[in-house]
């Protein structure tokens, strides 16, 4: 980044997935292993920016240089990220939240009741969405969802950017069996609201410089008046 884009700017990232807990030693969670997250924590850190990255439970160091805030549960990432929207000008949100959480998390482990075969209930109930908080406060920093589709994955990106009210969405087909969740790969497309980019399969790393770049450029569209 020769002309370090994104210096003197702070930039937010959530990473990784939730966890949300059925008693204290089982939980609900997905398979996200954060490295997408993290690469562009490192990318942005790179153009020059201030980094705060809201990390989940993950098997990845803490990048140098860069503040991380590990949570566990969406709720905590929630209130992580309001702390941060109004000290940041641009948000990513890659984490992949746990759309549900248990209502009534047991606080001791739950026993398998003796001679049944009762079914279990778990009530679910909806957790906050993240980035549709974020990109509703005012002031609002520039902000970059992602989109993991398995189909029509332009259509449903372009959908989620108003529903949302995201400057900007970065859409990845998972049912590619060569790039996505464990991956050190990823191909791309992001997308705005007047245009789109598509980036073709490269590490993790390489698609995260890229993004920053066109981040960067939006941000900077976005700010001058
Ligand atoms: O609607 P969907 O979950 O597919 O949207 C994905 C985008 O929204 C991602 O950027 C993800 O990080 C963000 N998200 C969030 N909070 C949620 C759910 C999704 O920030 N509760």
């Amino acid at each position: 980044f020769p002309s370090r884009q994104l210096s003197g700017k702070r930039v937010t990232i959530t990473a990784g997935p939730t966890r949300e807990a059925i008693d204290p030693v089982r939980y609900i969670s997905n398979h996200s292993s954060g490295k997408m997250g993290y690469a562009l924590a490192q990318a942005a850190r790179d153009a020059g920016a201030q980094v705060t990255l809201i990390s989940g439970p993950v098997n990845l160091d803490a990048p140098d240089r860069i503040q991380r805030i590990d949570v566990i549960s969406a709720q905590d990432m929630y209130e992580a990220a309001m702390a941060q929207v109004q000290a940041c000008d641009i948000f990513i949100a890659t984490a992949a939240v746990s759309d549900f959480r248990v209502q009534n998390s047991h606080s001791q482990k739950i026993k398998k009741q003796d001679n049944s075969s009762a079914a279990m209930t778990l009530t679910l109930v909806e957790n906050p969405d993240i980035i549709a908080a974020v990109a509703n406060s005012t002031p609002k920093p520039f902000t970059v969802g992602f989109a993991a589709e398995t189909q029509e994955v332009e259509e449903y990106a372009r959908q989620k950017i108003k529903r949302k009210n995201l400057d900007m969405i970065v859409a990845n087909d998972v049912s590619r069996i060569d790039i996505g969740f464990n991956s050190d790969n990823n191909a791309v497309t992001a997308i705005w609201g007047s245009g789109e980019a598509t980036l073709e399969i490269a590490s993790k790393h390489q698609i995260a410089k890229q993004l920053i770049t066109l981040i960067s450029d939006h941000y900077h569209n976005s700010t001058e008046s």
